[in-house]
């Protein structure tokens, strides 16, 4: 995508001058002239993306926000809850109000819920309007990290061990076209704030 300047008006203290992408769509936004601006971290549950995002953030000195978080804070309950009392039609709904509503600075690092990219046009919104970063690791590794805290993720429904495994294979089989839409696809293992940071500024 390259940019041109245009005239945009005439005011008292002669041209006015802003930066038009040449791609523009309805949907884009300005993006601050310096710095990574919006930086979304997504990623299936488990990958990192809250745990890195803070790393990134405070390495880059940027705010971080967790939008999982912030759709629990503003309705007062827990996403299982949310879950067990509304259904995850209405939780798909809800996170993408969250998604496109909440106030972002100008720079900051968002960690996104796993399932929020395949929703709507939520990764192609989080493109318009920042870079994404893709977290990806293999189900194995993924399973592992979710075996002891399955009770928070309602989408896992308690499975366990191979079963496990497999629905956590099925689930990136359906997602990973929307996750593979990413700015940068970061391999997961080992991956540091440090790396992201670098293939943000290629
Ligand atoms: C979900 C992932 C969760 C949370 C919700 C649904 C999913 O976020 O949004 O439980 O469908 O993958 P994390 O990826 O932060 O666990």
């Amino acid at each position: 995508m390259f940019s041109h300047w245009v005239i945009s008006h005439w005011s008292f203290g002669g041209f006015r001058f802003f930066k038009m992408d040449s791609n523009e769509n309805k949907d884009s936004v300005d993006h601050p002239e310096d710095g990574l601006g919006l930086v979304f971290l997504v990623g299936f549950m488990g990958c990192g993306k809250t745990t890195l995002g803070r790393k990134l953030a405070s390495r880059l000195g940027y705010e971080f926000m967790d939008l999982d978080h912030i759709l629990e804070a503003q309705v007062g309950m827990s996403i299982a809850e949310y879950f067990s009392s509304f259904g995850e039609d209405a939780f798909r709904k809800l996170e993408s109000d969250v998604l496109k509503q909440t106030k972002y600075p100008p720079h900051a690092v968002i960690s996104t819920g796993g399932g929020l990219p395949c929703f709507f046009d939520n990764m192609r919104w989080m493109n318009a309007h920042g870079k994404t970063v893709y977290i990806k690791l293999s189900p194995k590794i993924l399973a592992d990290r979710l075996e002891n805290e399955k009770g928070k993720r309602p989408v896992l429904n308690g499975a366990k061990g191979k079963d496990l495994v497999d629905f956590i294979e099925g689930k990136l089989s359906e997602r990973d076209k929307f996750y593979n839409q990413a700015t940068i696809i970061a391999d997961g293992l080992s991956l540091t704030a440090e790396r992201v940071e670098q293939l943000l500024n290629k």
